[in-house]
């Protein structure tokens, strides 16, 4: 089938390659010209282990292109949106004008019996107001079908997903939606992936909803660690014995610095503010979500100063700047508002990331930027564990001692075995953890 993808950021690249991958014919559209070109080179602009291979096959087998140019996507039968929904400056509500702009881009290019399929994640009643614009101004129809891909596990998420959701119009509209969307993932559904065929809002929502459940059971968690560090209780042994129960299960709840990314944090302030909107206080309590995630920063920047007493001039080393391991994203990450807090506070911040260093040079250019553990904790007064990169796991806490000044080190990630650490004459400190 031909296809075209709207925006070729995270998510759209990888949909327009596994679109690809799957045997359809594609096309990539997005406004960055450097972007496309990188694309349409068969290079990922961005880390995400297994995407340069699908790009590179799909470029090769000549069933993937890019383009800036809007008016390639004619032709195409399906048409996904894949562009963002950053929070709007000065308020919490997702800022739609990309997702207009997009639709809007593609009205002249439609033809009857065409499927605009919206895969950004939107503010709950957006699929409506599109679908009624899109019916108005050509033969054309709209599903909306969220994306629940993992950064770090994106190609295996598209191609392989926990399920399909299709958001339908009502009547035969909402039954040729479906038909197009299911000749578009005849392989995994031959394969056996569940798909829910529901209306715009249920769709909508269900996005959201994983989202903010997701972010309330890391928070639930941290919530927890901040009781066993007032306690002496330890916080994994706590998520591993109330992970047993299958009701509550073990996954998501790595007590830690907190979630940061391209999408929890912003999702669950949109959806509070499109709560707010429908006069609801139904999500009042996603506040305390977002509240409990942002203390842990600042446990763990109070806990810093506190070890290190004398922090101006003070060399602290920071190894992890992503926002999660398996990926160069750092937007809102957690390791990087804590680097920043450190050097505002006078230390020297010394960073490593085994991905990352280059994303974060973009927005904290003053933070020094090396390419090795062994040269960012070299003379470190302390050294602290941002993210969970597995290379961290390995860390010989003998080798790591010889090199600091001070044998200093907090693990904000739970990778590090602080009794061994401390075996080592490490000052060794976790959070949740005794
Ligand atoms: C998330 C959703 O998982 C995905 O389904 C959705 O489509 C987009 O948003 P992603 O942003 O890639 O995906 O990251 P995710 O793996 O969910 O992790 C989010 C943050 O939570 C990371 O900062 C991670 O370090 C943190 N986290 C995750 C924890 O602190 N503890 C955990 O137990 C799990």
């Amino acid at each position: 089938m031909r296809i075209s993808v709207i925006g070729c950021g995270y998510l759209g690249a990888v949909h327009a390659a596994c679109m690809a991958e799957l045997g359809h014919d594609v096309v990539g559209v997005d406004v960055d010209e450097s972007k496309v070109a990188e694309l349409a080179a068969g290079r990922a602009p961005f880390f995400e282990p297994g995407l340069p291979e699908v790009l590179a096959r799909g470029v090769a087998s000549g069933r993937l292109r890019f383009t800036t140019d809007m008016a390639e996507t004619a032709g195409a039968r399906v048409h996904f949106v894949a562009v963002g929904t950053p929070q709007t400056a000065g308020s919490h509500a997702a800022d739609l004008r990309y997702v207009d702009a997009a639709v809007g881009g593609l009205l002249p290019h439609l033809s009857d019996g065409d499927l605009v399929v919206g895969k950004s994640t939107v503010p709950v009643g957006t699929a409506a107001r599109l679908g009624d614009l899109v019916r108005a101004s050509s033969g054309a129809d709209l599903a909306w079908n969220p994306e629940f891909l993992r950064e770090g596990f994106a190609v295996a998420d598209t191609l392989s997903p926990d399920r399909f959701v299709y958001g339908v119009p009502g009547g035969e509209g909402g039954e040729r939606a479906t038909a197009l969307l299911d000749e578009v993932y005849a392989g995994p559904l031959a394969a056996g992936m569940p798909r829910l065929v529901t209306d715009y809002a249920t769709a909508e929502l269900v996005k959201v909803s994983a989202n903010a459940f997701l972010a309330t059971k890391i928070s639930f968690i941290n919530a927890m660690a901040e009781i066993a560090e007032a306690t002496g209780a330890d916080v994994t042994q706590l998520a591993d014995a109330i992970g047993h129960d299958a009701r509550i299960g073990r996954r998501f709840l790595n007590a830690g610095l907190g979630f940061g990314g391209g999408c929890l944090p912003k999702d669950i302030r949109a959806f509070q503010a499109r709560a707010d909107e429908l006069g609801l206080e139904s999500l009042a309590f996603l506040a305390d979500v977002d509240a409990v995630n942002m203390r842990r920063r600042r446990y763990v920047v109070d806990l810093a100063l506190e070890m290190l007493g004398e922090v101006v001039g003070a060399k602290v080393a920071v190894l992890g700047l992503a926002f999660k391991p398996d990926s160069d994203d750092v937007r809102d990450s957690p390791a990087l508002d804590v680097a920043r807090a450190l050097q505002e506070a006078g230390a020297h911040v010394v960073a490593y990331d085994p991905e990352a260093n280059a994303t974060a040079a973009l927005v904290a250019p003053g933070l020094e930027y090396v390419d090795s553990v062994d040269e960012a904790i070299q003379g470190a007064a302390l050294a602290l564990v941002l993210t969970e990169w597995r290379q961290f796991r390995g860390l010989d806490p003998e080798a790591v001692g010889r090199s600091m000044a001070h044998r200093r080190v907090i693990d904000a990630r739970t990778v590090l075995d602080l009794a061994l650490w401390r075996d080592h004459g490490f000052e060794a400190r976790g959070l949740g953890r005794p």
